[in-house]
């Protein structure tokens, strides 16, 4: 089983992603770590610990992280996953799970140093833990099997859903992302040229009925669903941050090139914005693969299916 820490700032949509990394029973997960970003911190772990008690995997550890980006203030996403992250579904539900003393920026570094060349990073949120694990410790690039990140936007401009060219995950913390593209590491950035194209809609929902899940994806998705029809008329959401695990559990969803990507950190019209050098005009060797095509639907089924079993 592939080993993976999974890094969130839960998230309507990191909370579906971590249920579908524990339901595809296919990763050995190796710990959560949380940062500031959909909202602050403490909400996010919250959400976490609680959606780790909705699945029954307390034995899942969760550690704290970035309270704040890496330079910037901090933005949040109110408007999009609720006031507390997670549509308010487990309003009522009390968080008895324990939380991990170890900051995430450190859990990454022992993970690394402790299964060097093992450990994929799935990282959902912005990159602000990696950023200040890899400054503590660079030596750690060289043990990171890989990055899989969700975040960016490279062949759609003017579809950003932070700025016209911003995607919000590389947008909350543009220097940390910067920090990140540029170490050498085997990046795969699933971005939203393809999770736009995985909708999940209620039909797709209703097939959760009997579930332990139904009642709480139709709740926490209502706010996000209520979102995507206010921007393109359809009662849908994307899903984002469960992508990457699809991906991490069959890179066939997607398909990829290998591109120079940077990050604009100076522009306020495009602070945040990845720039892809399809063409090679800078003349620099790939950084990243990006994902240029997704095959949305055979995803979204296999993502329901799972949480069915
Ligand atoms: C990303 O930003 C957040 O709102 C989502 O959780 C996802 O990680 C999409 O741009
Ligand atoms: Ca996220």
């Amino acid at each position: 089983m592939e080993k993976i820490i999974l890094d969130v700032d839960t998230g309507i949509d990191d909370a579906l992603a971590i249920l579908y990394a524990i339901e595809s029973k296919k990763l050995d997960i190796l710990g959560i770590t949380t940062v500031n970003g959909n909202v602050p911190l403490d909400f996010v772990t919250k959400n976490t610990l609680k959606i780790l008690q909705l699945a029954d995997r307390r034995d899942i550890k969760v550690y704290p992280g970035a309270e704040e980006p890496y330079l910037r203030e901090p933005e949040h996403e109110y408007h999009v996953h609720g006031t507390d992250g997670i549509g308010n579904a487990l309003d009522d539900m009390e968080v008895t799970m324990e939380l991990e003393d170890t900051f995430a920026a450190d859990f990454i570094i022992d993970t690394v140093n402790k299964y060097p060349g093992e450990v994929t990073l799935v990282m959902v949120g912005p990159l602000t833990n990696l950023a200040l694990a890899m400054k503590k410790s660079p030596g750690i690039k060289h043990k990171i099997k890989r990055l899989v990140l969700m975040g960016g936007i490279v062949s759609k401009a003017g579809y950003g859903n932070k700025l016209p060219t911003s995607e919000f995950n590389i947008f909350a913390d543009a220097e940390a992302a910067k920090v990140v593209f540029h170490k050498g590491l085997d990046i795969t950035m699933v971005s939203l040229d393809v999770t736009h194209q995985t909708q999940l809609n209620m039909d797709h929902i209703n097939e959760l009925e009997g579930t332990k899940y139904f009642d709480y994806v139709k709740d926490s998705t209502e706010i996000y669903r209520s979102y995507g029809e206010k921007l393109h008329g359809k009662n849908e959401c994307s899903l984002h941050d469960p992508l990457t695990i699809g991906y991490v559990l069959d890179e066939s969803y997607v398909e990829t090139v290998p591109v120079y990507v940077d990050v604009e950190i100076q522009s306020p019209l495009s602070y945040g914005q990845t720039i892809a050098d399809f063409r090679g005009q800078l003349g620099k060797e790939p950084n990243m693969k990006v994902c240029t095509a997704v095959d949305g639907e055979r995803f979204v089924k296999d993502f329901i299916d799972t949480l069915k079993k």
